[in-house]
């Protein structure tokens, strides 16, 4: 029997001074009660009591219009998709209670992925319970001790988590900034295994990535590619593969990345690829091997979802239409916003501070409006702001009725004049 191993020396202070692992929370902790003293409702904590279409929720006891859930092309409330759900609900039941390589693949999970397959014209697709673990596992997986992983300094939670998974080498760059990247590129070791992480679409801002530029510097130093493209799947592009292919850079990238909870409006996150050897991803990553597979239903959802969304350029149009909409009248009044053009479906409405964001959402959720707030550490350069995500089932009288909505409260929170 191996000896116990003693506790190190303590003082006498420390003698039975219990830690507090909590101990390193207590600045949020004070931010938070610190706002909620100021009188205004948690942004963080609203609660959705009946949900009545895409566009609409009511929350408070009161009709709300959503324009912060990205469900970019209202896909939730489809006739076809809820169908498809509940079929699969009668036939296969409600989870498949194990993982992808056990007893977790069901004939849905094959499906989805022949869907995804042609929806972006590759070879393989493999589907994750989120895309979170997505990113979790492709990054942490493919990169590892003694590879690089080129990054946007901007870049999602679960790249960076993908990132500290795998323990390559993470090197920054500032955000969209093609010089940047390339010098960074430079100084990398001959020969040392590279991956350059990008997103089509950075959500924070609502912009695009300049793919064409960065994903072709990137193939001519040897890089392999990776485009998250969570918030442009569904709508921008031809059809609707995302930035990648409206940049015309599609056939470079060796990994695309996305999810199944903004365009495709359910849960799930995928990647899809032309890499010869990428069927083995599935025995070798620990996020989809080591987790359940998403239940019947969803994926009968998404895969169904995701063949509509093959025909929806009309939608597409829509929504293009809302955000320009949107974005020039925000504009006009007066309100400083994420980029100086439309990019996307996402229109950022910066805020001065914290306190000004928070009233100014509680102002907007008086009015009927909900948004998202959001707030470092997740937002840029320390940036409190206001996101909007619009929607293909946005009517234009709905985005009307929204623009009213931001001039009443900006005007009521000193926001805007
Ligand atoms: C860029 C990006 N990647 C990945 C994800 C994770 O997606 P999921 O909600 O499926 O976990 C998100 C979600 O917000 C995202 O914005």
């Amino acid at each position: 029997m191996t000896k116990p191993v003693s506790p190190p020396d303590r003082t006498e202070a420390q003698q039975g001074e219990a830690s507090d692992l909590f101990s390193k929370f207590d600045p949020m902790i004070e931010l938070r009660e610190g706002l909620l003293a100021s009188g205004v409702k948690d942004p963080f904590s609203l609660v959705m009591e009946r949900v009545i279409s895409p566009t609409v929720a009511i929350c408070n006891g009161r009709e709300t219009i959503l324009l912060g859930t990205y469900n970019y092309m209202g896909m939730t409330f489809d006739p076809d998709v809820i169908a498809a759900g509940k079929d699969a609900l009668d036939r296969f039941g409600s989870g498949t209670t194990g993982s992808r390589v056990l007893n977790g693949t069901y004939i849905g999970h094959r499906q989805v992925e022949e869907a995804l397959c042609e929806f972006y014209a590759m070879n393989q697709a493999m589907v994750f319970s989120t895309g979170y673990q997505a990113n979790l596992g492709i990054i942490g997986t493919i990169a590892g001790k003694g590879d690089y992983v080129l990054l946007d300094i901007d870049s999602h939670a679960s790249i960076w988590d993908g990132c500290k998974m795998g323990d390559a080498e993470v090197v920054p760059f500032k955000h969209n900034d093609i010089e940047a990247m390339e010098k960074r590129l430079r100084r990398i070791p001959e020969g040392a295994g590279k991956l350059v992480v990008l997103e089509g679409v950075y959500s924070m801002l609502g912009d695009i990535a300049p793919l064409k530029e960065m994903v072709g510097i990137a193939k001519a130093y040897g890089a392999m590619v990776l485009v998250d493209e969570a918030h442009s799947m569904g709508f921008i592009g031809p059809n609707g593969r995302g930035v990648a292919e409206d940049q015309g850079v599609l056939d470079q990238v060796d990994f695309i990345i996305g999810t199944f909870s903004k365009s495709v409006g359910t849960v799930g996150g995928f990647c899809v690829s032309n890499h010869p050897k990428f069927e083995i991803m599935r025995l070798v990553c620990r996020p989809y091997v080591f987790t359940a597979s998403l239940p019947p239903s969803v994926v009968a959802t998404a895969a169904t979802s995701i063949r509509k969304l093959m025909q929806s350029s009309d939608k597409r149009d829509h929504l293009w239409g809302n955000s320009r909409t949107l974005h020039a009248r925000l504009k006009l009044l007066g309100f400083q916003l994420g980029t100086e053009n439309p990019q996307s479906a996402i229109i950022s409405v910066v805020m001065p501070d914290l306190e000004h964001g928070a009233a100014m959402w509680e102002a907007l959720l008086d009015e009927g409006l909900y948004v998202n707030l959001a707030r470092p550490p997740a937002t840029p350069a320390g940036m409190t702001l206001l996101r909007c995500s619009l929607c293909a089932e946005h009517s234009a009288e709905q985005v009307e009725t929204i623009v009213g909505m931001f001039h009443r409260a900006g005007s009521k929170t000193g926001i805007i004049e």
